[in-house]
């Protein structure tokens, strides 16, 4: 591992400690049944009953495991051993059926083996990617001819706009485009609680719209859907609206937030 990943890994696995106690995650309401997936996800995915499904960038496990609840055949993979250990534990507790693989994704070749219908990934993903390419052969490696890849991020525009405390307003800071990485220190985690952490830097990758569309298209995938959204799977910014299905919007504005892109292996 270089030394981003490290950092990153690190960080991850911090992160867990404070996400699976968090109100954000809910792992209580998960257990009683509540699916971590929200409304966007699932008409993306559709039906996914009997489906041999790999999650990428798993986290914890809770969507792989909704995913199992659907009837899906899932494994998930992550390069936190906390995050895997967990999602063990949380299959264990709900007595569902599911493999949980620790790696990198971009050698996940090395530490896996098998063919799937559906390859997902969402939320959180590719900002931690410094080589998209080799993310979508990863991905394409594990799909079925005619196998399908579907994923959720944040629009590829969200590295560019920052809420400002100071003047209380959403302004431009870049970057767009994929030119480096991007050393980040940040003392707390996205979740509710207050916890200050100790592996508090990481690096993150932009990359523009054309960078997803050409992965795609040099790792033999066919594009089959592309949608960009004015919803968000978390309050990205103050006061936003919370709407039906787990998701929010910003009350007057034309941001992207989000965007999904769907594709078949050739
Ligand atoms: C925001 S979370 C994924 C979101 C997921 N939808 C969730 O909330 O459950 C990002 C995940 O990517 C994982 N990750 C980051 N870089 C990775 C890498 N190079 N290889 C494998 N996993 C990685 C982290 O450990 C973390 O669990």
């Amino acid at each position: 591992m270089n030394k981003y990943f490290e950092a990153n890994r690190n960080n991850w696995n911090e992160r867990v400690g404070i996400h699976k106690k968090s109100k954000f995650y809910n792992v209580e309401g998960f257990l009683k049944g509540k699916s971590s997936l929200d409304s966007l996800e699932l008409e993306e995915l559709g039906d996914v009953k009997g489906k041999k499904l790999l999650h990428l960038q798993c986290h914890f496990g809770m969507s792989t495991l909704s995913l199992a609840r659907m009837g899906a055949e899932v494994t998930g993979a992550d390069f936190s051993d906390e995050a895997i250990e967990f999602a063990k534990e949380l299959t264990k507790k709900t007595g569902l059926k599911a493999e949980f693989v620790c790696s990198n994704v971009l050698e996940l070749n090395e530490h896996l083996k098998g063919e799937f219908d559906i390859v997902f990934a969402s939320y959180g993903v590719f900002c931690w990617i410094p080589d998209l390419s080799r993310w979508f052969e990863i991905a394409s490696h594990f799909l079925k001819p005619g196998g399908k890849l579907v994923i959720l991020d944040g629009h590829p525009t969200n590295h560019l706009f920052e809420y400002s405390e100071q003047k209380k307003e959403i302004e431009m800071i870049g970057p767009y485009f994929n030119t480096k990485a991007h050393r980040y220190i940040e003392d707390y985690t996205y979740t509710d609680g207050d916890k200050k952490m100790v592996n508090n830097v990481e690096y993150e990758w932009a990359h523009p719209f054309s960078e997803f569309v050409m992965s795609a298209i040099n790792n033999g995938l066919r594009i089959t859907s592309v949608k960009e959204y004015l919803y968000s799977s978390y309050e990205m910014f103050p006061n936003m609206k919370k709407i039906n299905g787990g998701l929010w919007i910003l009350e007057g504005s034309d941001l992207p937030l989000t965007f999904s892109m769907k594709c078949v292996k050739e």
